[in-house]
């Protein structure tokens, strides 16, 4: 069976950074609730003159050089992301075009904070059936600029980011991205929902009281999100007979730190295991897993034969795992 190698990583964060300390001047917040109850000590982002389509040409330019391929011989471009500066093109298709990536397809995929598990799904399936080589996939997103600044509830969490992975078809058998698991719940859509400049409801089309802003339902998606994290672990290492133990390393979304440690304590698993950042860039959506894909990468922490376990969650509700033999 063909699988897909990740031969390259990339990842890019806007200069500016919102610390907790800058959110307790304009909020009814402070360091100490943000940091306990989330783990979250700042983030990055956006700027007014920062482009979606930017963020992620850049990660993915860093992406291609570390795997030493030209853009022009990547067959396909498959970006998970929900706040293209546009409605349309695809942002793929923006991040094409400034790379010259002429030979590739590219379109997008929606999966909210699951987008690139899910993109990365979709490109392993086009190199299994052979119909590309070289692949690269992104996660990028901007959900600082869905946000009510002056809603604690929401404000403290997002940060905005890019990340990006290379890969190439490989043959040898159980190596690279072998195996991918997603699932959605739309019974769900309301726990965590963005209704868009009009604000209007997603289903009725009604005005919304409260303006166009993301809305979330933080306590019942924390206690979905562990439960359902833990669940699609085990149905990915059920589907390959895998015990937990032959798991190396976790690249978990990165929402919540008790999230995180939650998910680690339910399946027995050490929290050394577990990599986070979320301390510095807080939960950038489809761009979370990608982001600490490549610091992790580029700290040399994964050796050779390596079991990675990426695994997402958020929006829609979606949620995802993927299993890398490194
Ligand atoms: N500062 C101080 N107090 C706050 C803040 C804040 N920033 N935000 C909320 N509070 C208060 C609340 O008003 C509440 O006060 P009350 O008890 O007087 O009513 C109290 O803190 C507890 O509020 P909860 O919402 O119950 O706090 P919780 O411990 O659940 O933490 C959080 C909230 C951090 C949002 C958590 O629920 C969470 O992380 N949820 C999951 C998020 C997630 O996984 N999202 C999925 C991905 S996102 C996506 O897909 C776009």
């Amino acid at each position: 069976m063909i699988t897909a190698k990740i031969v390259g990583t990339g990842s890019w964060l806007p200069k500016k950074t919102v610390t907790n300390a800058d959110l307790e001047k304009v909020l009814d917040t402070s360091d100490e609730w943000i940091v306990s109850r989330t783990g979250i000590r700042q983030r990055h982002v956006i700027g007014e003159q920062e482009t979606v389509s930017n963020m992620a040409t850049y990660a993915a330019q860093r992406a291609l050089s570390m795997a030493g391929i030209k853009a022009q011989d990547l067959d396909l471009i498959v970006v998970g992301t929900v706040t293209g500066d546009v409605e349309f093109p695809a942002v793929a298709c923006l991040v094409q075009g400034n790379l010259g990536a002429s030979r590739a397809f590219a379109y997008d995929v929606r999966a909210v904070c699951s987008g690139f598990v899910f993109a990365l799904s979709n490109a392993l399936a086009y190199h299994q059936c052979g119909r590309v080589k070289r692949s690269l996939v992104i996660g990028v997103d901007a959900l600082t600029r869905t946000l009510d600044w002056t809603d604690r509830s929401v404000a403290i969490l997002f940060g905005d980011g890019a990340g990006a992975a290379v890969l190439v078809s490989d043959e040898e058998e159980g190596h690279g991205v072998f195996s991918t698991h997603l699932r959605s719940d739309g019974a769900l859509w309301d726990l965590i929902y963005y209704p868009g400049e009009e604000g209007r409801h997603p289903c009725s089309g009604v005005k919304l009281e409260g303006g166009r802003f993301l809305r979330m339902c933080g306590n019942k998606t924390f206690k979905v999100a562990v439960s359902e994290l833990a669940n699609i672990t085990l149905e990915a290492l059920a589907a390959n007979h895998m015990g937990i133990d032959e798991i190396t390393w976790v690249i978990p979304h990165q929402a919540n730190r008790r999230i995180i440690d939650a998910v680690g304590k339910r399946l027995g698993m050490p929290a050394e295991k577990f990599l986070v950042n979320i301390d510095r860039v807080a939960n950038t959506s489809a761009a979370s897993i990608p982001i600490m894909l490549d610091e992790a990468n580029r700290q040399q922490k994964f050796a050779s034969g390596d079991v990675l376990l990426l695994c997402a969650f958020g929006s829609g509700l979606a949620w995802g795992a993927a299993l890398i033999r490194w």
